[in-house]
């Protein structure tokens, strides 16, 4: 998406709009007031003690950017492009499962909001939505499917199968979440939107799953059961991309020698990303293991980072740290849960601007010049 200051549009970010709140505290602060105490801590809240949770943001706070200017940024081209695939922004939907905590209808919500900006929705294996239902709903647009593997193989393949025939465009293996992580707070308050229901639509509909359900058994027990796949290992991502034709990238890589192995089981792309804090307490933040990753792979690699990215100059220092686009995540649930349809819209709006504002005053014209800007380490 090429945004230029000539036409105004870099001047869009100040007009007065409504009630939405524009820094991301506020609007977490209102999504906070908005809904019941449970659902708003099961969004928010990290693993264990949340450590990796707070390390995710500070870790911004150790990068400076060193602007350029007297470059003529009076257009700023925000467009990336990946494995072939042009997208208006450097940013993607985060896979958020179960969002049918905070809005009746919330697949055909994100996934229309990230159609009309020309931007890829990532949909989770656990959606109130079906991905037949949601490419039925929303035909244009980018998406794709994020799977969660099951302990039974063959519902995995099948999934992956339904993916491809709904037009998706690629498939994001999530590999940090073969059990869950320990989240207090989900205990504390004895919550779990996967046993309301609110994530079995990909299941219900898969023949595979229903072939497996014994005679009288509980489809939700068996959706649990699935989800535990402990057993996950390289032989499965193997086998995966001998049966799908999509290209299949790995969400929650954080080491280099993971990275290396995936290029050699032949994985399109990477996803660093310690699933915003919520699996194992303790571990690198995301940005922290992002240079070394990219190093890993080397400049060509299709490399994806999430957990922390909250604004602009957020995106700005991922993009120059490695990453080719970044996922957006919370704050688009709490945009949500505020506002349906329209306040993801108005977040992926803000983002976009926010973006664009932050290239021209950092110097870059293109995505490709964002990666060449100077960060600032500072010594903490
Ligand atoms: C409520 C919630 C549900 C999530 N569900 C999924 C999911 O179904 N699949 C997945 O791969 N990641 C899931 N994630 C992780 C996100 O995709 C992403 O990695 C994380 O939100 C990034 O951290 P951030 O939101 O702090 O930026 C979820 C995150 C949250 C907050």
């Amino acid at each position: 998406m090429v945004t230029s200051s000539k036409d105004g549009s870099f001047l869009e970010h100040i007009t007065i709009q409504d009630s939405f709140p524009i820094g991301v505290e506020q609007l977490e602060a209102a999504a906070k007031h908005a809904l019941p105490e449970e659902v708003f801590s099961h969004i928010r809240s990290g693993a264990g003690g949340e450590e990796t949770l707070r390390k995710n943001r500070a870790e911004f706070k150790k990068y400076s950017i060193i602007p350029r200017f007297l470059r003529n940024v009076s257009e700023v081209d925000t467009s990336i492009c990946i494995l072939g695939n042009e997208y208006a922004y450097p940013f993607m939907v985060a896979p958020i499962g179960h969002l049918k905590m905070v809005h009746e209808e919330p697949d055909f919500a994100i996934a229309n909001a990230a159609a009309s900006i020309n931007i890829p929705y990532i949909q989770s294996t656990v959606t109130s939505r079906s991905m037949e239902e949601i490419s039925k709903a929303v035909p244009h647009g980018p998406k794709w499917f994020q799977l969660y593997w099951s302990k039974n193989d063959a519902i995995s393949y099948s999934m992956a199968k339904r993916a491809e025939n709904a037009g998706y465009e690629a498939i994001v293996v999530t590999v940090d979440t073969t059990i869950l992580g320990w989240r207090e707070d989900d205990m504390r308050h004895q919550y779990s939107p996967l046993k309301k229901g609110y994530g079995k639509a990909n299941y219900v509909q898969d023949p595979v799953f229903q072939e497996s359900l014994k005679k009288d058994q509980d489809e939700i027990a068996s959706i649990i059961e699935n989800l535990h796949h402990p057993h996950l290992h390289w032989n499965n991502i193997a086998e995966l991309r001998q049966r799908t034709k999509l290209p299949i990238f790995l969400k929650g890589i954080l080491h280099p020698e993971d990275a290396k192995q995936a290029i050699k089981a032949g994985i399109s792309g990477i996803v660093v990303s310690n699933h915003g804090g919520r699996q194992m307490d303790g571990t690198i933040s995301s940005l922290e293991a992002l240079p070394a990753i990219r190093k890993a792979v080397g400049s060509d690699f299709p490399l994806l980072f999430d957990s922390g990215i909250r604004r602009g100059a957020d995106v700005i220092k991922a993009l120059a740290l490695g990453a080719d686009a970044i996922l957006l995540g919370r704050p688009y649930a709490y945009a949500l849960a505020l506002q349906g349809e329209t306040g993801v819209q108005r977040i992926f709006a803000n983002l976009a601007q926010d973006i664009s504002v932050s290239m021209a005053l950092s110097g870059a014209r293109t995505v490709k010049e964002v990666k060449q800007l100077t960060l600032k380490v500072a010594d903490i």
